[in-house]
């Protein structure tokens, strides 16, 4: 028998980098591993919090029924494209994921090279919240902030920044990506209008577009204009299309409208790479498929909307807030009289103290009359 040997390798301390643990993960000053968001009666901590709609999980029921083939070569994912076409009005391609990170980070990956940037607000969920994805996915990738009321990134600024930051000087770093988020960060959401106005100069420049639409639904309803109006036709490259803030377990579409699509290819080998192209797609165009059904996903972002509404009825009423943004969408900032904050947070109101020293409420699909007749009796004290 051979003899069995342990290599071991000593190392020596010199070469041990020093490595600070990474701390286990906190979503914001409330750290809501303790507090569970069930123990809430009023649930506005975030839209991430709500449940599956039921109609959501049957689907996944249905495709649960038997074979399919894997890494979305299947017919549920090739019907979600071919409904997606039909809802946009146009050709395009799909990339499923199940986190809008994981969207945001591979669509920019294939719109921005390493040696490049990617112009956004300076509020933005890839630039606040993504923990460096997009510059690690784009492998070096920079981010360059741009600032603008309400979280919209003000057309000015992106004209100043494009004729600042070249494309040809050899110092700078060339902007070839812009990206803009509707519904954005502050619960805002940009018209087609408003989009074109950052949309053009940019592409006159030679950028693409990316499109974060985490909550595009609510802006969509908000807006009432058309799927296509508010993406490729105000000049949207890719959509990151999210399904998962409003009812669905997991659930984003990457969509490429134009010439993007000829990027189809790499975006997949990126998706593979990454370990983000999941091997039971079927599962996730089951998902999107149901949400899409008899304009579910459209009556869902409807009543989160009307619901954030309410809440911003019911605060501005009190007397003890002011909005901190409009309320486009399904979310709600407001600065509260701390007596009012307090009131709030001993009823059992859930929500979240914001960096910019308001308070931040989400209403969902699923937020209840009786916890916006909570949040009434929590006002009136
Ligand atoms: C605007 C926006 N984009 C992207 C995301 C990312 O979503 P996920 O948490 O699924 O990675 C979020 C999540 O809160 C968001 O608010």
């Amino acid at each position: 028998m051979a003899e069995r040997r342990e290599r071991v390798w000593p190392i020596p301390t010199r070469f041990v980098m020093p490595c600070p643990p990474v701390s286990p993960i906190q979503h914001s000053a409330i750290d809501d591993r303790d507090q569970v968001p069930n123990v809430f009666a009023m649930k506005f901590l975030s839209d991430t919090t709500s449940p599956a709609h039921p109609d959501v999980l049957a689907a996944l029921a249905k495709a649960n029924e038997g074979y399919a083939p894997s890494y979305g070569n299947d017919p549920l994912t090739a019907e979600l494209r071919e409904r997606l076409a039909a809802l946009f009005g146009c050709e395009l391609d799909i990339v499923l994921t199940t986190s809008g990170t994981a969207s945001n980070a591979l669509a920019l990956s294939v719109l921005c090279p390493s040696h490049a940037v990617i112009l956004c607000h300076d509020e933005a969920h890839i630039h606040r919240d993504e923990r460096g994805a997009p510059e690690f996915f784009t492998g070096g990738g920079k981010l360059l902030p741009l600032k603008g009321d309400h979280a919209k990134i003000d057309p000015a600024l992106l004209a100043a920044a494009l004729a600042e930051w070249p494309q040809d000087f050899v110092h700078t770093t060339p902007p070839r990506a812009l990206s803009i988020s509707n519904l954005n960060e502050s619960g805002c959401a940009y018209s087609p209008r408003e989009l074109m106005e950052l949309t053009a100069p940019a592409k006159a420049k030679g950028l693409s577009v990316h499109l974060d639409g985490a909550r595009f639904a609510n802006a969509l309803v908000s807006l009432g204009c058309s799927p296509a109006d508010m993406s490729w036709k105000a000049g949207g490259d890719i959509l990151c299309f999210g399904a998962t803030k409003n009812a669905a377990l997991g659930a984003e579409a990457i969509i490429l409208f134009g010439e993007t699509r000829d990027r189809l290819g790499e975006l997949q080998a990126r998706q593979k790479r990454s370990g983000h192209m999941g091997p039971k797609a079927r599962f996730i165009a089951a998902q999107m498929c149901a949400w899409l059904d008899n304009d579910l996903w459209l009556d869902l972002a409807r009543k989160a909307n009307s619901a954030a509404r309410e809440i911003e009825r019911l605060l501005m009423r009190s007397g003890g807030a002011e909005m901190a943004h409009p309320v486009d969408g399904n979310e709600v900032f407001a600065r509260l009289d701390p007596v009012l904050a307090d009131q709030l947070q001993k009823a059992g109101a859930g929500f979240y103290a914001w960096p910019d020293g308001s308070a931040r409420f989400v209403a969902s699909w699923c937020t209840s009359a009786e916890e916006l007749a909570a949040f009434e009796a929590a006002i009136n004290g």
